[in-house]
């Protein structure tokens, strides 16, 4: 007989891979899997029944910005309900680190985030070793933000970096991939980047290929110029040489609905010719982000999540709001500045076409401390797996687990993370395949999703399928290339 510290019995075992799912035990021993299939002769001091449940490797929310709220609200309870066992943070361009001491006051957006650059880190070794220090109840690996580099290497924001800004911004990232960053992201669409030629992304991203870095990318449109976008990604990859990965894909305003026929098949031929490249994508016809004046007007709706000058409009339409204070739209959205807001800009079927992508991974993007956050912060991984893969069947839930367990590790080169094997990492998700679904809505946001049993990350138990345990068993994961 051998022993193990808990096994689960008689689950559809749905391993990552993308594979049929079998129906079988799984043991874990310490944080590692020690053995799966037919364990009969097998003990252990928990076992629990698991008869119709799937049983499937920890989440891996590929696209995050939780970099702060590892530290501020460990739990990540957003996160540990939807199954998550794994973040991907430093996205969009903004990260906590390098914030080398004496640089000024953050720039917008970056300031939104992270609300005191007291909470900023020196570099990535001093916000891991806080991250060991006060673990989270996720696993946790991040990329080095382009706008955090132009912070802390640029004066002003409204011009490309200088030749010598641009040797100390590759300088940090150096260093901040020596100290474990996967990678860089940008946020060329946000004002502190905008001005960065395509030229000075390729030449700080060059960087990257020696430490095997990715480059991960907001990209600078995702509209009008969402092609374009896709071009310019692609070349920035051949360029540097390491793989490129769009960041929430989607095809914005009616004008530009449909495109995603073209910017897949633009992603499909540089795959075809060689290059290694990725995208992301979360399950809503409406993104988040900050709120901008000039941009209200091409949303069908706009939800207001927060607002620094008007806190009390956190949740409500800006249409209503600009009724009641007789305001045009934009003019509404000035006088609540510094804001957030979601913008219903997206259409159904790119939404499913970029979802079906085979490179597409799943990425909340959400934004877990927003007083009225969007409900992917919430239900992304509920929604993907309930909504889209059972009720309408966009594809198999082996499929879709694929899409946020191995496919994603393999992405960012996370050992032994995203499938159920002998000898992985016991991040473990329990749930109910006929009644997973997602209860967070646009009205109600802040709500777990329903039909998750249980959540493991390293062999320690986090979700209980109604509440957080209370372990933080979350590491520090250094990507291996
Ligand atoms: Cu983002
Ligand atoms: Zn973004």
């Amino acid at each position: 007989m051998s022993k193990a510290d808990l096994i689960l019995r008689s689950a559809r075992l749905i391993d990552g891979t993308g594979g049929p799912s079998l129906t079988g035990d799984l043991a874990v021993t310490d944080d590692r899997i020690a053995a799966m299939g037919d364990l009969t002769d097998w003990r252990a001091g928990i076992e629990i029944d698991a008869a119709g449940l799937a049983l499937t490797p920890g989440f891996i929310d590929s696209h995050c910005h939780d970099d702060l709220a590892l530290l501020q609200t460990p739990l990540l309870e957003p996160k540990i309900s939807q199954g998550v066992t794994t973040v991907v943070n430093g996205n969009c361009g903004f990260s906590l680190a390098p914030n080398p001491p004496g640089r000024g006051p953050l720039p917008q957006p970056l300031a939104s985030l992270v609300p005191d650059p007291a909470l900023m880190f020196p570099d990535f070794a001093a916000y891991f070793a806080r991250l060991r220090d006060e673990p989270a109840a996720v696993n946790s690996i991040c990329l080095c933000g382009h706008t955090t580099l132009r912070h802390a290497a640029m004066d002003r924001f409204d011009r490309p970096a200088t030749a010598s800004e641009i040797a100390t911004m590759r300088a940090l990232l150096d260093i901040a991939l020596d100290q474990g960053a996967a990678g860089m992201s940008t946020g060329l669409y946000y004002p502190p980047a905008t001005a960065a030629p395509t030229e000075e992304v390729i030449e700080i991203g060059q960087v990257l290929r020696a430490h095997g870095g990715l480059y991960v990318t907001h990209m600078r449109n995702e509209a009008d110029g969402v092609i374009d976008s896709v071009r310019e990604t692609l070349r920035i990859g051949r360029d540097t040489g390491v793989p490129a990965i769009v960041s929430h894909h989607k095809c914005m305003n009616p004008q530009n609905h449909g495109k995603s026929a073209v910017t897949l098949a633009m992603i499909d031929a540089a795959r075809a010719a060689g290059q290694d490249v990725g995208l992301d994508a979360y399950p809503y016809v409406a993104g988040s982000t900050f709120l901008f004046p000039d941009r209200v007007e091409q949303a069908a709706r706009v939800i207001v999540t927060w607002s620094e000058a008007m806190p009390e409009m956190g949740g409500r339409d800006l249409s209503d709001i600009a009724a009641d204070l007789g305001l045009s739209l934009p003019e509404a959205a000035k006088r609540l500045l510094p804001a957030g807001a979601i913008y219903f800009q997206m259409d159904e079927s790119d939404l499913r076409r970029i979802l079906r992508h085979p490179l597409t991974m799943i990425g909340s993007d959400g934004l877990v401390a927003d007083p009225h956050p969007h409900p992917r912060a919430w239900g992304t991984f509920p929604r993907v797996l309930g909504h889209y893969a059972r009720d309408e069947s966009l594809f198999p839930l082996e499929e879709a687990v694929h899409r946020m367990t191995g496919l994603t590790a393999a992405r960012f080169g996370l050992q032994d993370r995203g499938v159920l094997a002998p000898g992985a990492f016991a991040d473990l998700v329990l749930f109910d395949p006929a009644t997973i679904h997602d209860t967070a809505s646009f009205a109600a946001p802040k709500h777990p999703a329903t039909g998750l049993r249980g959540v493991w990350c390293n062999g320690r138990q986090t979700w209980t399928g109604h509440a957080a345990t209370g372990l933080r068993p979350g590491r520090v994961l250094a990507r291996i290339s």
